[in-house]
């Protein structure tokens, strides 16, 4: 946790200060309760508003190591909200989102860092179209690999320029660096190849996205946040823009990640999906989590009224 007042502040803090995106600012409201260690995400009075429109309301909920949480709900309940708020791609109004202990609406937690291992997969692919399939698996492990390689540099440099004027008892040691930036690229290839083999699209990596059916775009996604090795993939309707023969394909995908222990919160309407692979169903309604429970629960005898009703609406 990050609630010494008395640290310096790091560069996270530096360059959020210049960021013109309006940061969440804690408020009197949410006292800040002790996270449980145990969870691997956990929200505390989260609350996201669009101006008077309440989308979030006061929610506190906690996703273990392991979940598969399925969000189901009525358009408009809040659901995109939610799991963007979870990693803070969307900035709480009000409230907490931690993970792995660390409070990511902390102006001194450096998001970006937090957030590497968070894959999230949206509806519509959003892989980078000037860029072949290898290139856009690649990009961010081998850009945070360069720029850890650099800080690494560039702290050796600091410790050599001090040895210089420190005499010879006291000399700092370097920071051992056991990797190249030739390295860092041949293991990022290597670890896409390996991604795309285990997909079938290995053939696909020299390609331009634009030349692969939905299907194919949505599973290099996937995979390109594999390669990042989250703990957890956040999950926004990977199948509703795919056309229906191609969402059995994305669905097997997710559903060996699940098998594999992969901690996931997956928003769908695949009905039969949430059933099959969560191990907790949360039903949104109105910016609130309304019921939740195992799928045997919620959709064998669900409680609320209103969940009745949009079960009987969609299944
Ligand atoms: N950036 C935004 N600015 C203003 N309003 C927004 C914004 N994003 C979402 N909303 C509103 O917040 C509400 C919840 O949106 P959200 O996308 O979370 O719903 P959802 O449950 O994911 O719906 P769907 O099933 O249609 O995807 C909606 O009324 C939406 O119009
Ligand atoms: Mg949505």
């Amino acid at each position: 946790m990050n609630e010494d007042k008395k640290q310096p502040l790091p560069e996270a803090e530096k360059q959020d200060v210049k960021s013109p995106k309006p940061k969440f600012v804690k408020t009197e409201k949410t006292p800040v309760e002790p996270c449980d260690p145990e969870a691997l995400i956990e929200v505390q009075h989260l609350t996201k508003s669009f101006g008077e429109l309440t989308v979030l309301d006061d929610i506190s909920e906690k996703i273990m190591q392991g979940e598969k949480v399925a969000v189901i709900g009525p358009s408009g309940s809040g659901k995109s909200t939610f799991l963007r708020c979870l990693n803070v791609l969307e900035d709480p109004t009000d409230g907490y989102v931690f993970f792995e202990g660390n409070n990511l609406c902390d102006l001194r937690v450096d998001i970006n860092v937090q957030r590497r291992r968070m894959g999230m997969v949206f509806q519509q692919f959003n892989l980078f179209n000037n860029m072949n399939v290898l290139k856009n698996i690649t990009l961010a492990p081998v850009h945070i690999g360069l720029q850890e390689l650099k800080r690494a540099k560039r702290k050796n440099l600091g410790i050599k320029i001090g040895n210089l004027f420190r005499g010879k008892e006291k000399k700092k040691a370097l920071v051992p660096i056991e990797t190249s930036a030739k390295k860092i690229r041949e293991e990022a290839k290597a670890n896409a190849m390996r991604l795309l083999e285990r997909i079938g699209l290995a053939d696909k990596a020299s390609v331009f996205p634009s030349t692969l059916s939905g299907g194919q775009r949505q599973r290099i996604a996937i995979v390109r946040a594999l390669a990042m090795n989250p703990k957890v993939m956040l999950f926004d309707e990977p199948t509703s823009a795919l056309d229906p023969e191609m969402v059995g394909e994305v669905l097997e995908l997710i559903k060996e990640l699940a098998d594999e222990g992969m901690t996931m919160v997956i928003v769908t309407h695949e009905m039969g999906f949430a059933r099959e692979v969560a191990t907790r169903v949360m039903f949104m309604d109105g910016g609130k989590i309304v019921e939740q429970g195992p799928p045997s629960e919620i959709f064998g005898a669900p409680k609320n009224e209103r969940l009745k009703d949009f079960l009987s609406k969609v299944l």
